[in-house]
């Protein structure tokens, strides 16, 4: 049952709901002799190809004079073919990468000064950064750590927000980061269903690595929950970092306030062009190919080679993502954040092979955060750790 406490009303901000927002002509019309918006009708004054390897093939840049779609329509078409069960287009936003789409969310809910957000870490940092700009307060409710699970604490999360009318958002990450746990349907639910009256945002950036039989997107609980935010990306699954492109999947008001408060053309006729050929069904059956063979890659070579190290002595977390949280230990089997801060700073200072370190986070002691690269990536990474761990006594 979804929570009778969610009011989208009482939620957004006043000045928001009030907001008259920036209007083109394009959000109407986008065909025909087009004098609209002081675009350069003669085109881009050089030779408009792009040859770029990265999206295979030459890029026809001949719209660039025009400026794109503003609510990026035939990529939201395509966003609903990948995540069945998401209603119709309105219930998507598309953002300059999730970090705008996080930025936005709070923009448009959290009066500064005054409101606050529950994060549960460990767990992805620009929750925080973006919180601290906005002058937004943070409340933590921690993932249990016992064993490395990081599951939600579901009591505790949902007492903390309900007892803190200043809460306007969760934030809960799935499969999370650092943690690669995917989150338990039954527990995303329940904070759902709870008495809580704010936005329960689930970032879903590393969702397509969850084995499909473990779980799925929970983009299509966005049918049941008005008060359930999905937010996805382009720069995991689709290798595509660079295009910047965040996907936010919620209830049609939630979109429309969003809409209303991004900047007119957020996203660029290069990014949308990209992410549409992306999302053909043809390019979404190869990233389901490459996520394939990550998967195998974690699974079958990183993961067993890590657990062979000297000084291994944990992998953490659910390993539903595309990066492996492994923990080094001293010689008494005691988390050392002297380890793997040490070698962390060799690989990258001296090896040229960057990891993260994640020793600070809650529950992560001694650990670093590895992602699972090409196979001679990974081949590398290893030989480099075991060599450095090795001269450690
Ligand atoms: C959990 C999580 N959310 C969001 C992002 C940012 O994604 P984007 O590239 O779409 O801004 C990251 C990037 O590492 C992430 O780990």
């Amino acid at each position: 049952m979804p929570s009778t406490s969610f009011d989208i009303k009482k939620l957004v901000r006043p000045n928001i709901l009030k907001l008259e927002p920036y209007r083109c002509a394009r959000d109407d019309y986008s065909e025909g002799i087009l004098l609209d918006a002081n675009e350069n009708s003669y085109g881009p004054a050089f030779q408009t190809t792009i040859v770029d390897d990265s999206i295979q093939g030459n890029y026809d840049a001949q719209n660039l004079h025009r400026y794109p779609d503003p609510l990026g329509r035939e990529v939201k078409q395509r966003i609903l073919k990948l995540r069945p069960g998401v209603p119709g287009i309105e219930n998507v936003f598309l953002g300059v990468g999730s970090d705008e789409v996080i930025d936005l969310l709070v923009r448009i809910t959290c009066q500064p000064g005054k409101d606050a957000m529950l994060i549960t870490p460990p767990t992805y940092g620009m929750y925080k950064v973006v919180a601290n700009i906005n002058d937004v307060g943070v409340v933590r409710v921690p993932l249990t750590t016992d064993g490395g699970s990081f599951q939600l604490d579901v009591d505790a999360t949902i007492e903390a927000a309900v007892g803190n009318p200043a809460i306007k958002i969760i934030w809960l990450c799935s499969p999370g980061n650092p943690t690669g746990t995917y989150l338990r349907e039954a527990d995303v639910r329940r904070i759902l269903e709870s008495a809580f009256s704010g936005l329960v945002v689930i970032d879903e950036a590393y969702v397509d690595f969850v084995e499909p039989s473990k779980g799925s997107s929970y983009a299509r609980l966005v049918a049941e929950y008005p008060n359930v935010f999905v937010m996805q990306t382009m720069s995991k699954s689709f290798g595509l970092a660079g295009i910047r492109l965040g996907v936010g999947i919620g209830c049609a008001d939630m979109v429309y306030y969003l809409n209303n408060a991004k900047a007119p053309y957020n996203v660029s006729t290069l990014s949308l062009d990209v992410a549409k050929q992306a999302l053909s069904d043809g390019n979404v059956q190869k990233m389901l190919a490459v996520v394939g063979s990550l998967r195998q890659q974690r699974d079958q070579y990183l993961i067993p080679e890590l657990r062979k190290l000297p000084h291994f002595g944990q992998i953490l977390g659910g390993n539903d993502a595309n990066f492996v949280l492994c923990r080094f230990v001293d010689s008494n089997g005691v988390a050392s954040n002297e380890i793997a801060k040490g070698v962390y700073a060799e690989m990258a200072e001296n090896r040229g092979c960057v990891v993260r370190y994640r020793g600070s986070d809650l529950g992560c002691a001694g650990c670093l955060r590895i992602t699972v690269g090409t196979e001679e990536e990974n081949r590398t990474v290893i030989a480099t750790m075991r060599d450095l761990l090795s001269a450690i006594p």
